[in-house]
C-alpha cells in the first residue's frame, strides 16, 4: 500500500514546506498554510522548472552571445474577435499559456466557448471539467457555431486530457476550469494547491512541447485573486483578468500579463442573450442618455492602454448626518479620492469636512487613469454647488498636490477622440496648450485651457 505523504503549502506563493508555519517563508503572508496529500512516489515534472529547457530553447543549456541568437518571428494567429486580439497584443503567440480569471457568473465559459466557436476551421480542443458535453452543446448552439472543427470533451483528469490533445492536434486547447482538474500522481483533491500546480505544470509541459496555445479558464477568490497559489501567475505567458459588475451587462478583458505584448490594453464586451459582443467602440456606452442637465456628473476623457475613449464620471456631496462622514468610491481608487478632497479643501477652501461624499464610474468600469481626476473635480464641484455642467464638455487631465493641473498622457488622443465623439468643448492643463495647438485642427473641438483647480472653478462655476 502506497505510503501517504503529506506537505504543507502556501496558498498565497505556492511554496511547499515539510512544516507547518504561521508565517510563510517565502512571501511573508499569515495564515496561508493549508496541509495537502502528495503522493509517495515524487511526481515526474512536477516542479516548475521542468520546461525551463524548452522554453527559452535551441542551445542545450549553453550561453550564448545575444547578438549570436537566433530570432524567430513571433507568429500570432487571430482569434478572428478584434477586442481579444487587441489584449493578446495582436493575437495569440503559439505555445502561449493564457490563464483567464473571473468571478463565477461573470461569462469565462461564454467568452471561451465563443472564442472556440467563431473561428472558421480551426481545431480547437474545448475540454470542461464543470458542464457536460450535452450542456455545452446547447450553450454552442445559442451562441452559434461558425467553427465545425471544434471538439468537446468532458474531462477532469489531466493526463487523459493532454493524450486527447496529442490525438486530435488541435490549434487551441481550451480548460474549463484548472480548479477542476486533477493529476492521478497527486493525491490531493482537485482545486488544492498541489494539484492546481501540478496541473498547470503539465499543460505547460504540453504547450511549449507541441507549440500548441492554452487558455485556462481560472476561478478567483473573494479577495480578487485567482485561487490557487501565485505561481500559477508566474509560470504562465498571459494572465487576463475577466471583470465587471454583474448589475450591468458590460465585460472588460483586461490583461494584467503579457509576455507578448502590452498590458494595459483592454477588450470591451456587451453581454446578451445570445452571448457575448464585442464594444468597439466604448465611449458609447459610456456616455449618459440624460435628457435635462445634472449636477454631480462630469465627462472624462480616458485611457486604456491605446485607446482613449469617453466616460461618465459622478460625484455626490452632501450634508453628513454622522460625526464622521461616509465617504466611498465605486470605479475610482479610493486614496486618491481623500487625495482630491484635500487639495479641493487647501486650494478651493471648500468645506469638505462635514460632507458624506460618493463618487461612481458607470458601467461598472474601474480605471487607475489618472487623467480622469480633473473630470472627478468637476463632477465635486458641480455637486457641491449643485451646479449642472454643460453637456457637450469634456475633461482630461491629473490633478497634482497643490492643485496644479497636469496634461494627463497623451492628452492629443483624447482631444481627438472628445472631438470625434462630437463633444464641442474640452477642458486640459494648460501645460498641454502648446502640443496640441500644434497638432489639433482649429475648429475641431474647442479647447479651455486651465492650469489650477481655481482656474477650474473660475471658468466653469464662477457665473453662478
Ligand atoms: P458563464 O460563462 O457560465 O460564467 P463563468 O464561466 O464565468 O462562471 O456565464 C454566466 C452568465 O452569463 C450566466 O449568468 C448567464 C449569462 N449568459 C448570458 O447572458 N447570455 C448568454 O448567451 C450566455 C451563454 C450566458
Ligand atoms: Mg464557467
Amino acid at each position: 500500500m502506497a505510503k501517504v505523504k503529506k506537505a504543507f503549502f502556501c496558498n498565497s506563493c505556492g511554496i511547499e514546506s515539510p512544516k507547518w508555519f504561521g508565517r510563510c517563508t517565502s512571501c511573508g503572508e499569515w495564515s496561508t498554510c493549508v496541509e495537502e496529500v502528495v503522493s509517495t512516489t515524487p511526481s515526474r515534472g512536477s516542479s516548475l522548472g521542468l520546461s525551463s529547457s524548452k522554453r527559452v530553447g535551441g542551445n542545450g543549456g549553453r550561453a550564448v552571445a545575444v547578438q549570436d541568437i537566433e530570432r524567430s518571428e513571433v507568429v500570432r494567429t487571430s482569434m478572428s474577435y478584434g477586442e481579444v486580439d487587441r489584449v493578446l497584443g495582436g493575437g495569440l503567440v503559439a505555445g502561449s499559456l493564457v490563464l483567464i480569471g473571473g468571478e463565477p457568473g461573470i461569462g469565462k465559459s461564454t467568452l471561451a466557448l465563443q472564442i472556440a466557436l467563431h473561428k472558421e476551421d480551426y481545431r480547437v480542443l474545448y475540454v470542461s471539467g464543470e458542464e457536460s458535453a450535452e450542456q455545452i452543446k446547447l450553450r454552442a448552439e445559442r451562441l452559434g457555431i461558425r467553427n465545425n472543427d471544434c471538439l468537446i470533451l468532458s474531462e477532469t483528469m489531466v493526463e487523459n486530457i493532454i493524450l486527447q490533445a496529442s490525438e486530435h492536434t488541435p490549434k487551441l486547447l481550451v480548460i474549463d476550469s484548472i480548479q477542476t482538474l486533477y493529476s492521478e500522481k497527486i493525491e490531493s483533491s482537485p482545486g488544492s494547491v498541489s494539484q492546481v500546480r501540478e496541473c498547470a505544470a503539465l499543460l505547460l509541459k504540453f504547450a511549449k512541447e507541441s507549440s500548441t496555445p492554452v487558455f485556462i479558464i481560472g476561478h478567483i477568490t473573494k479577495e480578487g485573486s485567482i485561487a490557487g497559489p501565485k505561481v500559477l501567475e508566474h509560470i504562465v505567458d498571459v494572465v487576463f483578468q475577466f471583470e465587471g459588475d454583474s448589475s450591468t451587462s458590460y465585460r472588460i478583458l483586461r490583461s494584467i500579463k503579457n509576455r507578448f505584448g502590452a498590458t494595459s490594453e483592454i477588450g470591451v464586451f456587451e453581454m446578451r442573450g445570445d452571448g457575448l459582443h464585442e464594444v468597439s467602440n466604448p465611449s458609447e456606452i459610456f456616455i449618459p442618455q440624460h435628457s435635462e442637465q445634472l449636477s454631480g456628473v462630469a465627462i472624462g476623457a480616458a485611457m486604456e492602454g491605446a485607446r482613449p475613449y469617453l466616460i461618465e464620471t459622478q460625484a455626490l456631496v452632501c450634508a453628513t448626518g454622522y460625526s464622521v462622514p461616509q465617504r466611498s468610491s465605486n470605479g475610482f481608487d479610493y486614496k486618491r479620492m481623500g487625495m482630491l478632497i484635500a487639495v479641493l479643501e487647501k486650494r478651493l477652501g471648500f468645506k469638505l469636512g462635514q460632507k458624506d461624499m460618493f463618487l461612481n464610474l458607470v458601467g461598472g468600469f474601474k480605471v487607475a487613469d489618472t487623467g480622469l481626476d480633473l473630470a472627478f473635480v468637476a463632477a465635486i464641484i458641480s455637486s457641491a454647488l449643485d451646479v449642472a455642467i454643460d453637456d457637450g464638455i469634456c475633461f482630461a487631465g491629473e490633478v497634482g498636490l497643490s492643485g496644479e493641473v497636469r496634461p494627463a498622457i497623451r492628452t492629443i488622443e483624447r482631444v481627438e477622440e472628445a472631438a470625434r465623439i462630437g463633444f464641442r468643448t474640452i477642458v486640459v492643463s494648460s501645460y498641454a496648450r502648446k502640443s496640441i495647438e500644434t497638432v489639433v485642427k482649429k475648429g475641431r473641438i474647442n479647447v479651455i485651457y486651465v492650469g489650477k483647480v481655481s482656474d477650474l472653478a473660475r471658468q466653469l462655476f464662477s457665473n453662478e
